[in-house]
């Protein structure tokens, strides 16, 4: 069977990438600065001393890439963008030639027939809204509601479906508790007020965004899911499961999806809360946006935190250290819909994929992209309601505190050239979107 044969009519393929992964141009056309660009330029932050100040150059050569996706052939395209290019300080009045270039974007996309999925925030917070304390700040939530309204006035007319916040639990653990990507504070528990915070800056977002758009607009979140097995069935490793899928999974799926916060999460979280806030949280989700990259083994421990990563023996790993478990893809979908049963609504995968090393033969993505593609497709089969995936990502980019040592493009980057050409994988896909019929 073809890898995109069998799925239902109407199925979205699509790719993605995210601002300041590939835009560069950070001091153009009135961007303000980001924490990305303060924490990149912090020596020691970011592998090799990378930043993305130029990045694969999308900026200028987006054109270019609209051209990949059009011969590519997907039916969509998921991108990010930068608040402080709309809002150089993070509030106020728009800056004209931000909203322009996400307009010209939108546009040279629907010209290729090529539908528009960006995400509003995905990790390059206005460094002004951080030097007021960033997430931490619940000022920055309605600021957040504030951005989006901006934008869905302006892109509201051809973008049918938005992405409010990517992956918060990441940006939460990685950017506030362990201080590993912007804006690197380290203050583990302490960080908790960034969870709810980005969520009522997604139910803010989302009000906004359906009020500008005659409610037209659908509204997503996308959540890093990860299905967590116990090392062992002892009571302490089972308890450490739980308390990692609470943390992982359920602090940001459960209150988008039934108004709730986990109960073992909740003593934490008492006195942020506001009245309305978790009505406000839950008030709009036309779908749910998922990011799968691999499962989590944890056992108990006793630092820090009550559990402790494992590594997944015998499977292969990406060029990254990340297991390839495909199956995994299938069981978190299935265990969503166990878990919320009616309250599910329909799932994108908005991200998936693997990073390999230098080269472009690429054996090792097209099996990776094929066997997670039949994952889905068997989830749909067992009753899940998933209606589009979209590959991690269309270019090689930077990968974060990584820079561009991780490779997780159909397209490669030469950084220093900005020359793109299309590696195996972008044939293979370009060919199944063919045969699909
Ligand atoms: C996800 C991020 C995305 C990319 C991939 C590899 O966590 O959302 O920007 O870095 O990982």
């Amino acid at each position: 069977m073809g890898s995109l044969s069998g799925f239902p009519d109407g199925f979205v393929v699509g790719v993605s990438t995210a601002s300041y992964q590939i835009e560069g141009a950070v001091h153009e056309a009135g961007r303000g600065p980001s924490i990305w660009d303060t924490f990149a330029h912090t020596p020691g932050r970011i592998l090799n001393g990378d930043t993305g100040d130029a990045a694969c150059d999308h900026y200028h050569r987006y054109g270019e890439d609209l051209d990949l996706m059009a011969e590519l052939g997907v039916d969509a395209y998921r991108f990010s963008i930068a608040w402080p290019r709309i809002q150089p300080d993070g509030h106020g009045k728009p800056n004209p030639d931000g909203l322009d270039f996400y307009d010209r974007l939108i546009d040279g996309l629907l010209a290729r027939g090529i539908a528009a999925l960006p995400t509003l925030f995905h990790w390059d917070l206005p460094q002004a809204l951080e030097d007021q304390g960033g997430w931490l700040n619940r000022d920055t939530a309605l600021r957040f509601g504030e951005y989006a309204a901006v934008v869905a006035d302006r892109l509201g007319d051809r973008v049918h479906r938005w992405i409010t916040l990517n992956e918060p639990i990441v940006h939460m653990a990685q950017g506030y508790a362990f201080g590993t990507h912007a804006p690197g504070r380290q203050l583990m528990m302490d960080a908790l007020p960034v969870a709810h915070h980005q969520l009522l800056g997604h139910g803010l977002a989302a009000q906004a965004i359906k009020r500008a758009t005659g409610e037209a607009g659908e509204v997503m979140i996308t959540n890093n899911c990860t299905p967590v097995e116990a090392a062992s069935p002892s009571e302490e490793d089972q308890a450490a499961a739980m308390i990692y899928d609470a943390f992982h999974n359920r602090l940001f799926n459960d209150p988008v999806l039934n108004g709730t916060y986990p109960e073992f999460l909740a003593a934490g979280l008492e006195g942020l809360i506001q009245a309305d806030d978790m009505a406000t949280i839950r008030s709009n989700h036309d779908a749910l946006g998922i990011n799968y990259y691999n499962p989590t083994r944890v056992r108990a421990a006793e630092g820090d935190l009550p559990f402790e990563m494992l590594p997944i023996e015998g499977v292969p790993t990406t060029a990254f250290g990340w297991p390839v478990v495909p199956d995994g893809l299938h069981d978190l979908l299935t265990g969503l819909k166990a878990t919320y049963g009616d309250d599910l609504p329909p799932i994108y995968i908005t991200e998936n994929g693997c990073s390999t090393v230098e080269g472009l033969d690429d054996r090792f993505r097209i099996d990776y992209l094929d066997g997670h593609l039949a994952a889905v497709r068997r989830a749909i089969t067992d009753g899940v309601d998933v209606r589009g995936y979209f590959v991690w990502s269309l270019m090689d980019n930077f990968e974060w505190a990584e820079g561009y040592s991780q490779r997780f493009g159909l397209v490669h980057v030469d950084f220093k050239t900005f020359a793109r050409t299309p590696r195996d994988s972008y044939r293979w896909l370009q060919s199944a979107l063919r045969d699909r019929g």
